[in-house]
C-alpha cells in the first residue's frame, strides 16, 4: 500500500503546534507498520537547507505565480520516510513562518503556496510526476492540504483514495473568491456544495467535501464537531459526511519524550525514580525561571500557543485560586499580544510566584514537563493535546477542561476512579473561573496528600498512548478505502 503524506509542517524543522509532531511521528510509525508511505512538504527554507540525497524529478513553470518549481526527492536527517520536497523559491524561500510573516500577518499569497500543495499531491497520484512511484492513497493533513481531493476529483484518470486529517476546525484557510480563478479547477467547485463557504473560498471545506474520508485527531472531537458549538460553521458539511467522520487519537514518540532517556532536562528519572528525578528538576526550573526555591511549593506549568483556544484568560482569572493554595505558576508560550500583556502583569504582581517566558523553545518545554508538578491546559476546545499526554510521561499530572481529545485522554481524580486506580488528573467541565477555581483547589488538597499523588503520578505514568496503535487504526482506515492494494 503507498500513501503519500502531505503537510505544512514537520518536526524537527518546521513547527507551530502539535501538527509538526504528528507529521514527524505518524508517517514513521506507518512505515514501521510496513505501510510504503512518503511525504510530500512545500520546500521552505529550513528543510531545504538540510535535505540530503535531492534528486530533481521534474521542472515546472510559470505555475501559481512562481517562475520556477522543481519537485525534488529527498531525505531529511534522521528520519527514514522519503520526501517528496516542492522547492519553489519565489513562493517559499523567505524568512517569517510557515504561514505568516515576522508580524505576524497571514502571508498574502497564502492561496497559492498552499494551492501548489493540493495541486502536487493530486498529480503524484495521476502518476505523472514520478515514474517509480505512485500512491495508492493521498491523506492530507489540515486545510493547508484541502485542494489535494479538489484536484484529484477534477481529474477522471485519478484513482487514488483520499483522506483528510483535521488537526484544527478553526483554522480554514479562507481566501477571498476571486481568487478561485488562480486554482484552475472546474467553476463547478466553487458553489455552497463545494469549496464556497459564506461567499468566500475555503480550503478546508474543499478538503471535507472532496475528500473520501475524514479523520479528526480524538474521537471526542471527531464527535464535537458535527455539532454548532465546536463546528465553526462546518458542522452541517461534517453532519452530511456521517460515519464518514471518525476519530483516531494522536500518540507520543517516545524517541523524543521520554524522561528515562531525554538529554534536555536537569536529571533522567523512571516511574520509581521519579519523586528524587522530579525534585532536581523542579528546582533546577524554579532557579532557572527565578521562583521561590521551594521543594514544597506545587508548580503548575503551561507550555501553549496562546490564543483564546487555550483558555489563558481563564487561568489568569483562576490565579488567585492557585496562589491561595500556595501554588508557583510558569507559563511558556507565545501569541496573542493582550494574553502576553496579562500573563507579564500576573509575574509582575506576584514575582518568585509567578513567572512567563514568552518564547518558542523546544529544549524549555522539555525542562517544563519534567520541572512540573501539574500541567494545565484549560482549553476551550482542544482536538487531540499533547501536552498532557508528555506531562503524564513526565509524571507531571494535567489538569484539563473535559473536551476533545483532553477528555479521551485524561481521567479525573474522582473518588471512584481514585479507588479504581484509573485517576490520572484533573478535570473540568465549564469553562469558567470558578470550574477552573474548582478544579485547581481539589488538584492542591490531593497535591497535599503525598501517598495519594505518588499513586496517581505512577498511574499517569504507566499510561502508554503510542503511535503504533495510531498507526494501525490509519492502516484499518486505509484498507477500507483500498480494498484491492
Ligand atoms: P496545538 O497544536 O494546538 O498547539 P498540541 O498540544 O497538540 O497543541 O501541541 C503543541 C506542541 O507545541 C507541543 O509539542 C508543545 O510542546 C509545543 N509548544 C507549544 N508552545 C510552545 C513553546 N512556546 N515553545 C516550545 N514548544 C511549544
Ligand atoms: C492541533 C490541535 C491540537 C492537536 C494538534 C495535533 O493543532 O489544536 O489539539 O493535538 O493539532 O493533532
Amino acid at each position: 500500500m503507498k500513501v503519500l503524506q502531505l503537510g505544512a509542517e514537520i518536526f524537527p524543522l518546521v513547527k507551530t503546534g502539535g501538527l509538526a509532531d504528528v507529521m514527524g511521528a505518524l508517517p514513521q510509525a506507518l512505515q514501521a507498520a510496513g505501510c510504503d508511505v512518503r511525504l510530500l512538504l512545500p520546500g521552505l527554507p529550513a528543510v531545504l537547507a538540510v535535505a540530503e540525497q535531492a534528486q530533481t524529478l521534474c521542472s515546472f513553470g510559470p505555475l501559481f505565480g512562481a517562475a520556477r518549481i522543481r519537485l525534488l526527492k529527498a531525505r531529511l536527517p534522521g528520519n527514514p520516510v522519503p520526501a517528496y520536497l516542492i522547492d519553489a523559491p519565489y513562493l517559499y524561500r523567505r524568512g517569517g513562518g510557515p504561514y505568516q510573516d515576522e508580524q505576524g500577518r497571514a502571508w498574502p499569497d497564502n492561496l497559492q503556496r498552499f494551492a501548489l500543495l493540493g495541486w502536487m499531491a493530486a498529480h503524484l497520484a495521476a502518476g505523472e510526476l514520478d515514474e517509480d512511484w505512485t500512491p495508492d492513497l493521498v491523506h492530507g493533513h489540515d486545510w493547508h492540504a484541502g485542494l489535494a481531493g479538489a484536484y484529484m476529483a477534477a481529474h477522471p484518470g485519478t484513482r487514488a483514495a483520499s483522506l483528510i486529517t483535521i488537526h484544527n476546525l478553526a483554522f480554514q484557510g479562507l481566501c477571498p473568491a476571486a481568487d478561485f480563478e488562480l486554482l484552475g479547477l472546474p467553476r463547478a467547485f466553487m458553489q455552497p456544495r463545494g469549496m464556497e463557504f459564506h461567499g468566500q473560498l475555503s480550503f478546508l471545506k474543499a478538503g471535507l467535501v472532496y475528500a473520501q474520508r475524514i479523520t479528526a485527531v480524538s474521537p471526542t472531537y471527531a464527535r464535537e464537531i458535527a455539532t454548532q458549538e465546536f463546528g465553526c460553521g462546518l458542522d452541517g458539511v461534517i453532519r452530511q459526511r456521517g460515519s464518514e467522520v471518525t476519530g483516531i487519537l494522536n500518540g507520543v514518540d517516545e524517541q523524543v519524550w521520554s524522561p528515562q532517556t531525554d538529554t534536555l532536562i536537569h536529571s533522567r528519572y523512571d516511574s520509581d525514580s521519579a519523586p528524587s528525578g522530579k525534585a532536581a528538576c523542579k528546582l533546577a526550573l524554579q532557579r532557572e525561571m527565578g521562583l521561590a526555591e521551594q521543594a514544597e511549593a506545587p508548580l503548575f506549568g503551561m507550555v501553549s500557543r496562546l490564543s483564546a483556544q487555550k483558555g489563558v484568560d481563564l487561568l489568569l482569572a483562576a490565579l488567585p485560586a492557585l496562589l491561595a493554595g500556595g501554588g508557583q505558576l510558569f507559563v511558556q508560550g507565545s501569541g496573542e499580544a493582550q494574553l502576553e500583556a496579562g500573563l507579564h502583569a500576573a509575574a509582575a504582581a506576584h514575582p518568585g510566584r509567578v513567572a512567563v517566558r514568552t518564547v518558542y523553545d523546544e529544549a524549555l518545554a522539555h525542562r517544563v514537563m519534567a520541572g512540573a508538578d501539574v500541567v494545565l491546559l484549560p482549553s476551550r476546545f482542544e482536538p487531540c493535546g499533547l501536552t498532557q499526554l508528555y506531562a503524564m510521561r513526565y509524571g507531571a499530572l494535567p489538569l484539563v477542561r473535559r473536551v476533545g481529545g483532553l477528555a479521551d485522554t485524561v481521567v479525573d481524580a474522582s473518588a471512584l476512579a481514585i479507588q479504581q486506580e484509573r485517576a490520572t488528573g484533573f478535570r473540568f467541565e465549564e469553562a469558567s473561573p470558578p470550574a477552573l477555581s474548582f478544579a485547581l483547589q481539589r488538584c492542591l488538597s490531593a497535591y497535599r496528600q503525598p501517598g495519594l499523588w505518588r499513586q496517581l503520578q505512577r498511574q499517569a505514568m504507566a499510561q502508554r498512548f503510542g503511535w503504533e496503535q495510531a498507526a494501525q487504526q490509519y492502516l484499518r482506515l486505509y484498507r477500507e478505502l483500498l480494498p484491492m492494494a
